[in-house]
Order: C-alpha cells, then sequence, then structure tokens
C-alpha cells in the first residue's frame, strides 16, 4: 500500500509519533510524512484562526491517509481542521484519524477531536477507516505510537 501521513505538530509530539509509523509501516508499505506548516508559524502564544497552510500535500497516487495532530481546547487543531476542509477528490481513499493530547482520558478533548475531524470527512464522503487517541499523561509515547501502529497495520493489511 502507498500510504501518506499527514500531521501537524506544535512541540513535536504528533511529529514523534508519525516518525514512528513510518518506520513501523516502512517494513511493508510504501510511507510519505507530510508536515503542515502554517502561516504566521504558531508558537503556543500566537495562536489564531486567520492563518494560512503553506503547503497541501498531493494525495494522488495514495491508499491511505492518516491524519493526525494535537488536541486544542478540548477539540482538534486549527491547521488540521483547514487542511480536511481543503481535501478535494478523496472519495476513493482510506482515512485514519489520530491525536496527541496531553490529558490522560480521551474524553478530555480527545473523542471531539476526532468527531470533528471524521465529520468534515464524512461530509465529503470520504470513508474513514478507524481514529485514534494517543494520551500522554502517566504514558510513554514511544511505546503509544508503537501500539497503535500495529493496530493500523492489522487494519490495512488486506
Ligand atoms: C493551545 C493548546 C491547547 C491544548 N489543549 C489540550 C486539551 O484540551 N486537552 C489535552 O489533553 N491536551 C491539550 N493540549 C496539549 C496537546 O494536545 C499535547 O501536548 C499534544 O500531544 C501536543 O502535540 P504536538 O507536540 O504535536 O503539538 C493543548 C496544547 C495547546 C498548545
Amino acid at each position: 500500500m502507498n500510504i501518506l501521513v499527514v500531521y501537524y505538530s506544535l512541540t513535536n509530539i504528533t511529529r514523534s509519533v508519525a516518525e514512528i509509523f513510518k518506520e513501523n509501516f516502512s517494513k511493508k508499505h510504501s510511507v510519505t510524512l507530510f508536515e503542515l506548516k502554517t502561516d504566521p508559524e504558531f508558537k503556543s502564544n500566537n495562536i489564531k484562526k486567520d492563518f494560512k497552510i503553506v503547503q497541501l500535500p498531493e494525495l494522488k497516487g495514495y491508499d491511505i491517509v492518516i491524519v493526525g495532530g494535537p488536541v486544542w481546547a478540548f477539540g482538534a487543531d486549527f491547521p488540521i481542521l483547514k487542511f480536511l476542509e481543503l481535501v478535494e477528490n478523496a472519495e476513493e481513499k482510506e482515512f485514519i484519524l489520530f491525536v496527541t493530547m496531553a490529558f490522560p482520558f480521551k474524553w478530555m478533548g480527545g473523542i471531539r477531536a476526532l468527531s470533528m475531524m471524521e465529520k468534515i470527512l464524512k461530509e465529503k464522503d470520504v470513508k474513514v477507516l478507524e481514529k485514534f487517541c494517543i494520551n500522554r499523561m502517566f504514558k510513554n509515547v514511544e511505546n503509544e505510537a508503537k501500539k497503535v501502529s500495529e493496530n493500523i497495520l492489522s487494519l490495512i493489511r488486506t
């Protein structure tokens, strides 16, 4: 399978998860990572809704598109929402969504963030295969990312 992992990361956590995904998936699949960047670039003190995405990934040629970002304010982060709004002609692809979050329970923003992301795709008739939440508090992100990557591998094996 040709897999594209599109992610946004403010403080490098989601990036580290995407890199672990790539390492694990690459044994059996062709994997490309694409990091979304914003203009202006966000720091934790200048996040706002008025921004542009610097460059969009080309989805053509990929069977599976995995999209992930951090939970912000009990919802999805703005760059990922904007990217999903801009997705076009993806009815033939299968999407998998993931978020990373600081709090220990997925109901502390993770579930809502993933629903917000899924809703945008469903309105475009894009299939969401599965959604994953990586909680960081009391957990080792690397181990959690490996577990999620194994889950994803089992989903796309066929
Ligand atoms: C503006 C902002 C809002 C956040 N809101 C939440 C939240 O509602 N729930 C939560 O668990 N973590 C929240 N976090 C923490 C991030 O989701 C978490 O640290 C994430 O793993 C960071 O990923 P990143 O390094 O890829 O940006 C927030 C972080 C920021 C910067």
